[in-house]
């Protein structure tokens, strides 16, 4: 049985999880209105990849015949100025979301959670792809910069995301 502290630092990141989500599906609605479809569909992938993440937390809560309060969240950004500033963004959210990540950890450790605290070993190493995967498009937006052919070709090539 998870510690009623465990359940709700679960709740909380359960509910950062469905806010990412959410943040993620306006930055492909952005992206469709700027007409970069590839743009639009890794970020929709990244809006049902950060529900699973979501879900798979709430699952291994239930399982362990824990409690989810579900929470309301703010209403997502939508105000970007480019595909870099979307970039920015997304390598910022997920530089907090590790953090997130890292204090959820240890609540683990300070409740002597092992069975957490080896559960959290995906996500830790999932935040680790996730910056990963936001620094290098941010790196190759700030090559090609924000408009022209070289954009179009990148977005193109952004949009094989799980291809
Ligand atoms: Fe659920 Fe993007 O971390």
């Amino acid at each position: 049985m998870l510690s009623k502290t465990m359940q709700d630092a679960f709740s909380e990141q359960i509910r950062n999880e469905f806010s990412s989500a959410y943040l993620y599906l306006s930055m492909a609605l952005y992206f469709e209105g700027q007409s970069l479809p590839g743009f639009a569909k890794w970020m929709r992938v990244q809006f049902t990849e950060e529900q699973s993440h979501g879900m798979k937390m709430l699952d291994y809560v239930v399982d362990r015949g824990g409690t989810v309060a579900l929470a309301t969240f703010e209403k997502p950004a939508a105000d970007f100025k480019s595909a870099t500033d979307v970039f920015e963004r997304t390598l910022a959210h997920e530089q907090k979301v590790t953090s997130l990540i890292h204090s959820l950890y240890a609540v683990a450790t300070k409740e002597n959670d092992y069975a957490t605290m080896e559960m959290l070993q995906w996500f830790i190493k999932e935040q680790v792809e996730e910056e990963k995967n936001a620094s290098l498009i941010l790196d190759q937006l700030k090559m090609v910069g924000d408009k022209g052919s070289s954009l179009v070709m990148l977005d193109h090539r952004i949009g094989k995301r799980g291809e």
